[in-house]
């Protein structure tokens, strides 16, 4: 009798490497070109419209380079598609690219090139994936929340159904390229957007940071270079620990740690309509999550008042009209549940650096919740 069963462990290895420079296309560009396999590859440029029109110099310089070491690089027309939320709103997008990678013969040895903001990575990230069940991928994630989450999360998607995220796949891109030239034209409140997801990793991860982010938040907060670029490489590394060593990068675990203050940030993006970005609703959804923490007797206002002092100080408006009613937002537990599949893990942060994690939330706590984060913004703004 023949066996009628197998099983067996299927080793899947994948590097995943973050590289930060200040000019990746100058002479600092042996430290992505030298990750590439050896031979000639297809390169398509994919460029997020914000950032080309914010940059105009970056896209010809890019096809330049890759013209001129053309012993590596066989270069496709460049493609610019919508930047922002629209890039995972618009279903377009995503045709757009993968008719590019059709009409370009890009192949699986191949690689999509991508220069955007945390949206046009997963969204085209997410094209890529699905091109002959995925070509390869480098990232030169443009935004501060690129640089420091986005572009190292394994991760990528677009809304659908109304909801955030809720078509995509796993995938490792071949490289993250973070160059901080990139960031230099970005607005004030995209600027400060990367750093409620840099508050939130030091939360749960590392307490030094978060007192570290305390202490420089308003140099931050004005640009200063040294300390920003510090607090960017810190939460890339904490997200890429996470990623690497955390033993669950494709989360086949219910708990999502790195989903802190995200289950009501997802649906305030979705209740504004945009209006208010990722980061920005991050940063209310931590002052949320802390106050819950307070709400449900297992942390004190001491700890709640430093997380909202730190988002204050980094520019974070705190309260939205939107807060108003407590029984729409209270819909992000029950979608957020549902994207868990079925059972809820809520990671909530007890002080900096202690995590615990709560199995269900009920309203008269998230309402609880949603009036002390409230009360104490307002005694922020006097
Ligand atoms: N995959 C993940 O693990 C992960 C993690 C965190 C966030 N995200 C996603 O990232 C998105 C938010 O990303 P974001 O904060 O980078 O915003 P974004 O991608 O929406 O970009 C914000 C704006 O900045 C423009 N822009 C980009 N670079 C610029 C530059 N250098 N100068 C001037 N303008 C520039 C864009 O065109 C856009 O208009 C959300 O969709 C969020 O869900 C994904
Ligand atoms: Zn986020």
């Amino acid at each position: 009798m023949s066996a009628r069963s197998f099983q067996g462990e299927l080793q899947i290895p994948r590097r995943h490497v973050v590289v930060f420079c200040d000019d990746a296309f100058g002479p600092q560009s042996e430290r992505w070109i030298d990750l590439i396999p050896d031979g000639r590859h297809r390169i398509l440029p994919v460029f997020d419209g914000g950032f080309d029109a914010a940059h105009p110099a970056c896209r010809p310089r890019v096809e330049a380079f890759f013209d001129a070491h053309s012993t590596r690089f066989d270069r496709a027309s460049t493609l610019v598609v919508p930047g922002g939320e629209m890039a995972k709103n618009d279903p377009q997008v995503v045709e757009s690219v993968l008719a590019s990678i059709h009409a370009e013969n890009i192949c699986r040895q191949s690689f999509v090139a991508i220069f955007g903001g945390g949206a046009v990575l997963d969204a085209v990230g997410f094209a890529a994936s699905i091109a002959h069940r995925g070509v390869k991928v480098l990232r030169f994630p443009t935004t501060t929340l690129a640089q420091d989450d986005a572009g190292i999360g394994v991760k990528n998607g677009v809304n659908h159904h109304n909801e955030k995220n809720w078509r995509g796949v796993f995938s490792v891109p071949t490289a993250v390229v973070n160059d901080f030239s990139l960031l230099a034209t970005l607005s004030a409140r995209d600027w400060r957007s990367g750093f409620s997801e840099a508050v939130k990793v030091a939360l749960l991860k590392d307490a030094g940071e978060f007192e570290r982010l305390e202490q420089d938040a308003e140099a931050i907060a004005r640009r200063s270079e040294p300390e920003s670029q510090r607090a960017i490489v810190r939460s890339a590394e904490l997200h890429w620990q996470h990623i690497v060593e955390g033993g669950d990068p494709f989360e086949d675990e219910i708990a999502r740690p790195l989903d802190y203050g995200h289950w009501s940030a997802h649906r305030l993006e979705r209740l504004t309509q945009g209006e208010l970005k990722h980061g920005e609703a991050v940063a209310i959804g931590l002052g949320i999550d802390a106050a819950l923490a307070v709400e449900l007797g297992r942390s004190t206002p001491d700890f709640q008042r430093r997380v909202l002092s730190v988002l204050h100080k980094f520019g974070f408006t705190l309260d939205h009209p939107q807060l108003d009613d407590p029984s729409e937002l209270f819909v992000g537990i029950e979608q957020f549940r549902a994207h868990l599949g079925g059972a809820l893990v809520l990671t909530l942060v007890a002080e900096p650096g202690v995590s615990f994690d709560i199995h269900d939330a009920d309203f008269a706590s998230i309402s609880g919740a949603i009036e002390r984060h409230r009360s104490m913004v307002r005694t922020l703004q006097v």
